[in-house]
């Protein structure tokens, strides 16, 4: 299991020991179970089926002959299911996304909204007996189509301020030595996570029970308690072992659907979404058209900078991918303004996809900062350096350690960053052109309100329970250290069960802040529970548990700005024959407090920087502006990065301590995308001479 050196780690501490997964042999010997596989007797199968009209409404849904079909039970829609409740605040303070109250009206907001749920006692008959299901709708007009001036756009607070701003802006940029004033766009993204959303629902004993695949067990059980009506101790929402999230992973059409139909036929009903509805049901990153202007001295310092962005957001719920919101923490200047606006067009709900704001944000600040660089003859690097900020740019507020600097100052070291020659377009290998680009990464790191049970077993080992969700990351493994250390033993002696809402409120594998927020309710009762047994000579049968709760710890926390950094590398291959791109290698060095599992972090942000290679050259889901519906919504249409398309991606990080956390972490599930794909588009004008300012840079751009 343990990978570094052999010795009892108990007394070396197991955090920042690099451990392979604990799950990891479960998984890949296929013993780990995933929820669209868990048996259950006498189970039947939701098919869903969406609109095909892009906007309208619902005229009829003619049920007799499919119900008349071999196996069929039922058939679900507006006209029969129950009503469900959908004003209320959701579990992470912001309003619930409607687009998951499904069958509750006629109303058609987009084009593969859920119209019905065909029930039967097979997939089989259950996916035939949907696709014969004839539904007639009244049609409508629909926009789709996002532009930078639509006159329906307007300002969004999300889960930030939608502005800020300070001094005059325009009065810095006409005294500004140099300028920059470019419009960047990203595509619609989807999360594309390896295993499609999954539930299946029951009810048992009185109480409901829903076997999901989801990044919070009990985020989606107090959701769905409140949709429907039911008392939080009577919902029990279990989610083990996950196929990635990324964002997706929250309470979505197929666990609502699935509870309907257990709760109208009383059996056990799941409901599996294929691959093609999850670009219709599982949320996506909304496209973005951003405008950056910035001004600097002749030294460089930023005189002016402003960040507007604009996304797309439904008809039903208003999502904000804050691409501004990065601009508010890395750079300071004498005027400066951001804003996040939105435009409810006819089209899908958007939602949080990893970095939400921040990926596509920092492509467009990093890119525009390199721009700058050139204007300016001013190394990328050092106009980075010239103007870290010394307090946060917006807030006013302390950091919490910022070591972007040294980031890029070991990052610039190993990278080779010395030897670069400035000048664009003049590397030649054959018909490739090479060049090498950088950006800056920041993300924020949070903690969360969680609770967490840990017991000492009569046998001497320990069991941790907490509704934590491992989505992939390594985050069952990383508690098992941060455990064993607390509870001074060795991390063979600790069991973490994790998944299953019954173990109390805790923080969703979400926004970087999962294993900081649980492995502080995790090493508060594990202190608790050392001071207990400290008194006791005898441990009984059942063990001796202590619950913690870090609700007022976290409410003393200093108001700061605290985040995990980053210094992204790329050096690339332009094919100017045919446009192809190739990564040939990439860096990243952060500064994101303490690593728990290094084996792990590694792999985080290794896998965040594979995305921003795949967001800078693949991915796109591309709508029909006719039918509103997206051109080959499957992983044969939308490309993401492969092994093929990624180099040996080479991730190191420098000392970081979170002052205020109990262990010193950060968080490192996000910050791996930021800047990344700004520092391949920065590479690609630095082999090449041309600046990319739309995303993906795919070879018809190129040439
Ligand atoms: Mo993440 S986008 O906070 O799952």
């Amino acid at each position: 299991m343990t990978t570094t050196t052999p010795g009892p780690s108990a007394l070396r501490g197991a955090v920042g020991t690099a451990r392979t997964r604990i799950e990891g042999r479960e998984k890949v010997t296929g013993a780990a179970r995933y929820a669209g596989e868990i048996p259950f007797a006498d189970l039947a199968h939701g098919w869903l089926v969406l609109s095909t009209v892009t906007r309208g409404r619902i005229v009829e849904v003619e049920t007799a002959p499919v119900l008349a079909m071999p196996g069929v039970l039922a058939v679900l829609h507006h006209g029969n299911a129950p009503r469900l409740k959908t004003d209320y605040v959701g579990m992470l303070g912001t309003p619930p996304d409607p687009t998951c109250a499904v069958f509750q009206n006629d109303r058609v907001p987009f084009a593969g909204w859920p119209v019905a749920l065909v029930v039967a006692e097979t997939p089989e008959e259950a996916r035939e007996a949907a696709e014969a299901l004839v539904v007639t709708y009244d049609s409508e007009p629909h926009d789709t189509a996002l532009h930078p001036d639509h006159p329906g756009a307007y300002p969004a607070a999300g889960h930030m301020p939608a502005e800020t701003e300070k001094g005059d802006l325009e009065a810095q940029l006409a005294a500004s030595a140099f300028v920059v004033d470019a419009e960047y766009t990203t595509p619609e993204e989807q999360h594309s996570m390896m295993e499609p959303h999954a539930a299946t629902a029951r009810w048992e004993g009185g109480r409901l029970e829903v076997v999901d695949s989801n990044q919070g067990a009990g985020w989606v059980q107090g959701e769905l308690a409140t949709m429907f009506s039911l008392d939080a101790s009577s919902v029990r929402v279990r989610s083990e072992h996950i196929g990635g999230g990324f964002g997706s992973k929250g309470l979505r059409a197929h666990q609502v659907s699935a509870v309907m139909a257990a709760t109208a036929l009383q059996r056990p009903v799941r409901v599996v979404l294929t691959r093609r509805q999850t670009f219709s049901l599982g949320g996506y990153r909304s496209p973005t058209t951003q405008r950056v202007r910035l001004g600097a001295a002749p030294d460089g310092r930023l005189l002016a900078l402003e960040h507007r962005s604009l996304n797309q957001t439904s008809t039903v719920y208003e999502f904000v991918e804050a691409s501004a919101g990065v601009a508010r923490v890395l750079y300071d200047a004498d005027a400066h303004r951001t804003a996040n606006h939105v435009v409810r067009l006819d089209v899908p709900s958007p939602t949080w996809m990893r970095a939400p704001g921040e990926a596509p944000g920092s492509f467009a600040i990093e890119a525009a900062l390199d721009e700058l660089a050139e204007r300016g003859g001013i190394d990328p690097i050092e106009l980075r350096l010239r103007n870290e900020p010394e307090v946060g740019p917006v807030s006013g507020l302390p950091f919490a350690g910022n070591n972007l600097a040294a980031c890029f100052r070991e990052g610039a070291r190993r990278f080779g960053w010395a030897d670069r020659d400035p000048r664009p377009g003049i590397r030649r290998e054959g018909r490739w052109l090479l060049g090498t680009g950088t950006a800056a990464a920041s993300f924020g790191a949070g903690a969360a309100p969680s609770t967490a049970l840990v017991t000492a077993e009569a046998d001497g080992s320990f069991t941790v329970r907490i509704t934590a969700a491992d989505i992939g990351t390594g985050a069952r493994t990383a508690l098992t250290l941060i455990a064993a250390d607390a509870l001074e033993t060795a991390p063979e002696q600790v069991r973490v069960r994790i998944g299953d809402s019954d173990f109390g409120p805790a923080m969703i594998a979400g926004g970087s802040m999962g294993t900081r927020s649980w492995a502080w309710a995790v090493t508060a009762a594990a202190a608790e529970l050392r001071e207990r047994l400290a008194m006791t000579t005898l441990i009984p049968p059942e063990g001796i548990t202590v619950r913690s709760d870090t609700t007022e710890a976290l409410g003393a926390l200093a108001r700061k700005e605290r985040h995990s950094f980053g210094a992204q590398f790329a050096e690339v291959a332009v094919d100017t024959a045919t446009g192809e791109i190739r990564v040939r290698r990439m860096l990243g060095v952060f500064a994101a407090g303490r690593i728990v599992n290094p084996l792990t972090a590694r792999n985080q942000l290794v896998g965040g920087m594979t995305w921003g290679i795949s967001m800078a050259l693949h991915e796109e889901a591309v709508r029909d502006r006719n039918t509103g519906g997206h051109y080959a919504p499957d992983l044969a249409g939308y490309h993401v990065a492969t092994h093929a398309d990624t180099p040996a991606i080479e991730v190191d990080w420098v000392e970081d301590h979170d002052p205020d956390d109990p262990v010193g972490i950060k968080g490192v599930g996000e910050i791996g995308i930021v800047g990344a794909a700004a520092a391949v588009a920065n590479a690609v004008w630095h082999a090449t001479g041309v600046r990319h300012r739309d995303l993906p840079i795919r070879p018809d751009r190129v040439l």
